[in-house]
């Protein structure tokens, strides 16, 4: 058993004024989170009238959605969905390419129609070298990948379901390397920001999230990859662009029956929504903006405030920001994304062991680890939050994947856990906590010793309470203001107020979401609908069917080919 009061070398009120200090740092008021919105719906607005914008409002030329209605034979107005429409009748097989998350997947995906697919994937690992080195070298090995993907893997003709239509053929199938064949069409989900020009076309603008790839920025990623495959001889063409938020908002649209929003919470953090297009203004005379309808629009929210004028800064962010690969970019995606907040976290915790003149945790000491940049991954404060959810007597049902895994539940976002609202309670008087409690500090307190790679003689149960605080602060923040962005989207498509006072005509209003945080860090779903509670209301709140659109990346790319093919690209 550890040593439960020890405050060690410290003062109990030097100790709290500090942690005082980091916690008034770290909350956002209603007042704050109604200013982000805001400031969010202006950079909309912004990013939709001009080029050059941080928050880029990205056209994707992705003119419709499926709705839903697939079954039926007729097509329902308002989307101009038909083409995609007729063609979900039939099978049709996809390769898809997926890189810009933790790992680059190659898929092969069979659209059956009526809601359904099929998928198998393969996942390849990106080393630093290949995500820093030369353009040419990482498309070489995505090329490698997808040859590597349809040898090793070929499709038995058995593995699928009975097929329905019967007129689809595998990926495999299609590999003829006669010139006369056709090639296998290939969606690329490419998860940064692309300046689209059409659905196979599109110059990088700028790679986030670790990536700086040289002589890749300002070409045609689409002519990059193809190129590659044809230095390869491989009989591959990439029909299609897309990336991954606009990959989970077309795939849960087509399992769900329409969606408004494809967001991400993982790695990065990013949301593609449907938009009219007599809103996007910068099309100026084009005949897309002729056209009319409906234009899913790519936010790139990542970079929303990069001035960081509203975004509530902690000497934590600046040093994360200046220690990055990227300073002064993706400013909200540093406060929210998985690949941040194990490195706020660790910041913080740094400068506690720092303290002066007392020490605040493990006796003044680091580990190798903990000194490591980015030495903490996100996933252990994920798991130290879910030590303390598992020993609770009630535990929270309101973050839940229910219905397989598809639909993240509403149930009980009208009353949040305490630990949703008052996760900031830093337990300087451990002693005084229930006999259970204590034994769920005490096993945090273990994966405190085993992750951070520190002596167990240097960790107190005060330790493991500090850290869980810790957790708590970064991660509440960063899905507060995830709840700003989504809010934000709803009001841009007058589906809500801000303010609340909205009643919205639609039953359930539907967002995709996909990523690592949303999925299963404890609370993050109950934590992001709180705030948009706040800031729409609980009538809109409550109508938000979030689901997860776990194979965006894959069945995204997927239906975006095949529009492409229909359209002859
Ligand atoms: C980064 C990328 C964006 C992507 C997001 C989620 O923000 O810039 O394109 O959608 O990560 O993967």
């Amino acid at each position: 058993m550890a040593p439960i009061s020890a405050l060690i070398g410290s003062t109990e009120d030097s100790a709290r004024q500090i942690l005082d200090a980091i916690e008034s740092q770290f909350q956002l008021s209603d007042d704050a989170l109604v200013r982000i919105t805001d400031q969010f719906l202006k950079d909309f607005r912004l990013g939709l009238s001009e080029y050059n914008h941080p928050m880029a409002m990205i056209p994707t030329f992705v003119t419709g959605v499926p709705n839903g209605s697939e079954t039926g034979i007729k097509v329902p107005a308002g989307y101009i969905a038909s083409i995609m429409f007729f063609a979900l009748l039939a099978l049709r097989t996809f390769l898809a390419l997926d890189l810009g998350g933790t790992n680059l997947r190659v898929c092969e995906v069979q659209l059956k129609g009526n809601h359904q697919f099929t998928l198998r994937q393969q996942k390849y690992r990106v080393s630093e070298a290949l995500k820093t080195g030369e353009a040419t070298a990482l498309f070489d090995y995505l090329a490698d990948s997808v040859d590597a993907f349809l040898t090793e893997f070929p499709s038995s003709p058995n593995s699928a379901p009975p097929d329905p239509f019967a007129t689809g053929s595998s990926a495999l199938d299609l590999l003829d390397t006669s010139d006369s064949s056709p090639a296998v069409p290939l969606g690329l989900t490419f998860s940064f920001p692309v300046e689209q020009t059409a659905l196979n076309r599109g110059k990088v603008l700028t790679w986030t999230k670790g990536f700086s790839a040289k002589n890749a920025i300002g070409h045609d990623v689409v002519q990059l990859l193809q190129d590659a495959f044809d230095r390869k001889h491989l009989h591959v063409r990439c029909v299609a662009l897309v990336n991954d938020t606009v990959g989970a908002l077309l795939s849960r649209a087509y399992t769900a029956g329409g969606c408004i929003l494809g967001s991400i919470f993982g790695t990065g953090t990013n949301g593609a929504y449907v938009e009219k297009v007599e809103n996007i203004t910068k099309l100026g005379d084009s005949p897309a903006r002729k056209h009319g309808g409906d234009m899913v629009v790519n936010t790139e929210w990542g970079a929303f405030n990069n001035t960081r004028t509203t975004l509530p800064t902690t000497p934590y962010d600046n040093k994360l920001d200046r220690e990055s690969i990227n300073p002064r970019l993706q400013a909200f995606e540093k406060f929210i994304s998985g690949m941040y907040l194990g490195e706020i976290t660790r910041n913080i915790i740094l400068s506690l062991i720092d303290a002066a003149p007392y020490p605040i945790l493990f006796n003044g000491r680091a580990s190798a680890l903990l000194n490591k940049h980015y030495g903490l991954d996100t996933a252990v404060m994920s798991e130290i939050e879910q030590a303390w959810e598992n020993g609770r007597d009630q535990p929270s049902s309101n973050d839940k994947l229910v219905n397989g895994s598809h639909a993240i539940s509403n149930a009980s976002a009208a009353h949040p856990h305490p630990s949703l609202s008052t996760p900031t309670r830093h337990f300087t008087e451990v002693d005084k906590l229930s006999p259970e409690d204590r034994s769920r500090l005490e096993r945090i307190r273990n994966i405190v010793i085993q992750r951070f790679a520190l002596d167990a003689a240097d960790v107190t149960l005060r330790d493991a309470a500090i850290v869980h605080w810790t957790s708590c602060l970064v991660a509440n923040r960063a899905a507060k203001l995830s709840g700003c962005a989504i809010a934000a989207v709803l009001v841009q498509t007058e589906k809500a107020k801000l303010g609340g006072g909205f009643v919205p005509k639609d039953e359930k209003i539907t967002i995709g979401v996909d990523g690592s945080l949303i999925e299963h860090y404890p609370n993050f779903n109950a934590r992001l609908r709180a705030s948009v509670r706040t800031l729409v209301g609980e009538e809109v709140e409550a109508r938000l069917n979030i689901g997860l659109a776990k194979d965006g990346s894959g069945v995204g790319a997927a239906l975006c080919a095949l529009q492409a093919t229909k359209q002859g690209l």
